[in-house]
């Protein structure tokens, strides 16, 4: 299973919901593209251990329901305010502000419902399902974009490190974990993926400042609004040059850690990986 094929599960991922103008707004953003890096990692660290990564692909789907949905929320005017996202208009312009907080408030709740068809001992779906929820919610992503929300402009970089390691690291750990869990990894690789994610999750977010003030809009797909909300970012407390540098270093930590688990073979992920360190969007 690859991107294409992936694309053709998440567009059918709504078949069974009802028809509404929320699910209209739902499948808008879900399917307007994206790199889909959570579940094509999910699926890489499946078929490294040597596991059909068709085990995984209610989960791997939950993840891009809740991410887009995180998106969605993120572009709304109380939030960062954007208009642009994947290469069109975001949720609450092409339809409007309370169809687009339902669209998300819909994404989120729909991947619980469709993580949990995912046919495995029924004990290791229901702690990825918890996981799942953890990272997502009030201790993951949520508390992360609360944090972002509550910025100041007297943030060091070691202020900033914590709101990207739960706003961004979460989600890009936990198809690690998820994808662990599937295979049945000792505790002491669990503990190995959750660190590869940690600095995944820094060194991707990071290079989302680097990119939002080197691209522009027309090439990112989405609009560029960190120095119109005077967000406090990895580039505007460390510089652009050290940014690159820390994120160079992590991203290297990353692709050597993934040769350190048992019984792992790493070179999907780590072709993964790379691709995402060359993205330009
Ligand atoms: C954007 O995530 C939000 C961040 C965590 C920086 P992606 O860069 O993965 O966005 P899509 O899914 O490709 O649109
Ligand atoms: C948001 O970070 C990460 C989320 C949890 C949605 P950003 O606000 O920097 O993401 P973009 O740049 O809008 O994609
Ligand atoms: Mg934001
Ligand atoms: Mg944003
Ligand atoms: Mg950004």
């Amino acid at each position: 299973m690859k991107k294409n094929e992936f694309e053709e599960y998440l567009y059918h991922s709504l078949d069974d919901v009802t028809d509404s103008r929320v699910k209209e707004a739902m499948l808008y953003s879900l399917t307007a593209g994206g790199k889909r890096i959570r579940p094509l990692m999910l699926e890489e660290v499946l078929e490294g251990y040597g596991i059909d990564p068709q085990k995984g692909i209610y989960f791997a789907c939950a993840l891009e329901m809740i991410h887009t949905y995180s998106l969605i929320h993120d572009d709304l005017p109380a939030m960062d305010n954007d208009t642009l996202r994947r290469g069109k208009p975001t949720n609450h312009v092409m339809f409007d502000e309370a169809t687009a907080i339902l669209a998300g408030d819909g994404l989120l709740t729909h991947a619980f419902a469709f993580a949990a068809k995912t046919q495995a001992d029924p004990a290791v779906v229901v702690s990825c399902m918890r996981d799942l929820s953890e990272s997502a919610g009030p201790d993951g992503m949520v508390y992360g974009q609360c944090l972002d929300m509550q910025e100041k402009q007297s943030y060091t970089f070691e202020d900033i490190r914590k709101v990207y390691q739960y706003k961004t690291g979460c989600l890009l750990t936990i198809p690690l974990v998820i994808a662990a869990k599937l295979a049945g990894v000792s505790e002491k690789d669990l503990s190995l993926w959750k660190e590869i994610g940690y600095k995944l999750g820094l060194a991707f977010q990071i290079q989302d400042d680097i990119l939002d003030v080197t691209k522009t809009a027309d090439e990112l797909g989405k609009t560029n609004s960190d120095i119109r909300n005077e967000k406090v970012t990895s580039v505007s407390t460390l510089g652009l040059k050290q940014s690159e540098e820390l994120m160079n270093e992590l991203y290297e930590e990353c692709l050597s850690l993934c040769h350190n688990l048992d019984g792992f073979d790493p070179e999907g992920l780590v072709t993964l990986i790379n691709s995402v360190i060359q993205r330009v969007y």
